[in-house]
């Protein structure tokens, strides 16, 4: 569907929990979140109502994140039920990938497409150190595992921050020269725990590639939030997401749900409409999504105002 400021909007985030199972320090709180009523949270098969609804809108491509969405047993299911949605091309996860090892197969089986894993840093202690207690292991282990069973191309979502992994850049990039997978530095948000970090921690994507002269820029046929270089003959590529320095607003294709039943049409405004009360309701549904979108707005201010207008923060959200 085409939103008020023409543009074509075709992919759903849905945050399935706020919960998680690490406490990265830019992103959730050190003593973890009040745990919420179930009546509070989305069940899955109200999540499958709204994406049938989203689907009748031309919503293709659906993303489940968190908190971490693979806390939750019966996601295999939920996958494969969005999957049967007729007009769903495209099912990805994002995850710290701590628990995907062992279940990365049956996903794939289920329908999943696709898998963006978080990893700030390649060091085992500094792991630790900025997920408040997260074992590097598991995760470079699900990465492998994901290659291996062709649930490519696997992106590695890489946050910089100034002072804590800014010195791990050339690795990060290195790692593409023999690994398919695409690291995607992501310029620190204001935004929750981000807020506190951002002044002293943000780094912007242009200051790391004038460092980076050999990467060799690619050209994208599709609509992307990342800019995507690559080094001469690496197997992976290096991607750049800058919300910051370089907006990308007028191309965005998203809209997002939280696990509070709302849908956010801009990840960084306050705006929020509740579906709690049309989920029995197709028709109403649909006409709810229909506004939501419409009523998306043209950009976010982060740039000039150096805080989210989000009243909710990325782990209610899932980026
Ligand atoms: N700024 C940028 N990225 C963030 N993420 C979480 N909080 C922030 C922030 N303040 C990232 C996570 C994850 C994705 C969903 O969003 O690292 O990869
Ligand atoms: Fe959990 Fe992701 Fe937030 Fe880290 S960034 S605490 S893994 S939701």
């Amino acid at each position: 569907m085409i939103d008020g400021y023409g543009r074509s909007i075709d992919y759903l985030r849905i945050s399935l929990t706020d919960r998680c199972n690490l406490r990265c320090v830019y992103c959730m709180p050190e003593e973890g979140i009040d745990k919420k009523a179930h009546e509070d949270i989305l069940r899955f098969e109200e999540i499958l109502k709204i994406v049938k609804a989203a689907s009748i809108l031309g919503i293709k491509k659906i993303r489940y994140t968190g908190g971490e969405p693979l806390i939750l047993r019966n996601i295999g299911w939920l996958i494969k039920e969005t999957s049967k949605i007729p007009g769903i091309e495209d099912i990805a996860i994002t995850t710290n990938g701590i628990l995907l090892e062992d279940i990365a197969e049956d996903l794939k089986e289920a329908g999943l497409t696709r898998v963006n894993i978080s990893l700030d840093t390649l060091k085992e202690d500094k792991y630790t150190a900025i997920t408040r207690g997260g074992d590097i292991n598991k995760v470079l282990r699900a990465i492998q595992k994901c290659i291996s069973i062709g649930l490519t191309p696997v992106k590695i979502n890489t946050v910089l921050i100034k002072g804590t992994n800014d010195d791990e850049i050339s690795d990060f990039i290195n790692l593409t020269r023999e690994l398919p997978v695409e690291v995607r530095f992501i310029e620190l948000m204001p935004i929750g725990q981000g807020e506190k970090l951002y002044e002293d921690g943000f780094m912007s994507s242009g200051e790391v590639l004038a460092k980076f002269p050999e990467l060799i820029p690619l050209e994208s046929n599709k609509v992307s939030t990342a800019s995507l270089y690559k080094l001469k003959e690496a197997k992976g590529k290096v991607g750049f997401i800058s919300p910051l320095s370089c907006k990308f607003c007028s191309q965005c294709n998203r809209i997002r749900l939280t696990s509070a039943a709302t849908i956010k049409p801009c990840l960084h405004s306050a705006k929020e409409l509740s579906l709690k009360s049309f989920l029995d309701n197709e028709v109403l549904l649909t006409s709810v999504l229909k506004e939501s979108i419409y009523s998306k707005p043209s950009q976010h201010n982060l740039e000039c105002d150096k805080k989210s207008g989000s009243e909710r923060a990325m782990y209610q959200i899932g980026g």
